[in-house]
């Protein structure tokens, strides 16, 4: 079943996504959760560790699978997920940083060329993430042509873990933090598939703004098709999709 909740801004849809995570961690202590990095989590992210801090909550146990990464930048370069992840999350949680994973930590130093690394690296973070228990909540964000993770459209519905080359205009798009020097953004990554996603317990999409309205529109009400990979969500058995205004102008 998909649910859409349409909020006034992204301090209510964070203040949502914390008390369902909050709750769901007293309950479960060793909870699994799947990360995003993007704009769209961070205020999910503040309010967590806000409600963690205030009510004393033990998240020592919490164990913690990003969703995608570039390839090709050093793990401490401040635009690799596995920094952000560390910055954003791991951090103001205090979450124990052994337990929170990132797919591209497996492929440090393997150059392109190393096909076998490439070809093991995503079944291996889907068999970890089984191992660990399959994630509880999966937090995600979405691209303004419905990608979600590096699942650009075209993408298998059915796919898992594994490594892609990145979209030109993904590229284009993120030159933003690359000091706007498109030689600098990677030209790979590897991200969960959309069957990955598609396993989680629970995904809670957020999304905010006119620009990601069009694909809001093609998410919920569209027809399921690679062209928008978010559109599988319609075949999950629980994902909530937090809006605000604007990005549910279309709905
Ligand atoms: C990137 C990330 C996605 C993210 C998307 C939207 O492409 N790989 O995981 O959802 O950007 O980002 P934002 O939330 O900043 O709009």
């Amino acid at each position: 079943m998909t649910e859409v909740i349409i909020v006034k801004n992204s301090e209510q849809a964070g203040a949502i996504y914390a008390r369902c995570v909050a709750d769901l961690i007293i309950q479960k202590p060793n909870a699994v959760l799947g990360l995003a990095t993007g704009s769209s989590p961070l205020t999910a992210y503040q309010a967590l560790a806000s409600l963690v801090h205030q009510e004393s909550i033990d998240v020592s146990q919490v164990h913690g699978y990003a969703l995608d990464e570039y390839i090709g930048l050093p793990l401490a370069h401040p635009q690799s997920y596995h920094a952000t992840i560390q910055r954003t999350v791991t951090e103001p949680l205090g979450l124990n940083p052994e337990y929170v994973h990132v797919p591209g930590d497996a492929l440090q130093g393997a150059p392109l060329s190393d096909g076998e690394r490439i070809a093991q690296a995503g079944p291996n973070y889907d068999k970890a993430i089984q191992q660990a228990g399959g994630i509880d909540v999966q937090i995600l964000g979405i691209g303004t042509d419905g990608h979600v993770g590096f699942n650009e459209p075209g993408s298998s519905l059915a796919s898992g873990t594994r490594v892609k080359t990145l979209a030109e205009q993904t590229r284009i798009d993120n030159t933003r933090f690359f000091d706007n020097d498109i030689s600098q953004v990677p030209t790979h990554c590897i991200t969960q598939g959309i069957g990955t996603i598609l396993k989680a317990r629970h995904v809670i999409l957020l999304a905010f703004g006119e620009s990601k309205a069009e694909a809001i529109a093609q998410t919920v009400e569209g027809g399921i098709s690679s062209f928008c990979p978010a559109s599988a969500l319609q075949l999950h058995a629980h994902a909530t999709i937090i809006v605000d205004e604007k990005a549910a102008s279309l709905l």
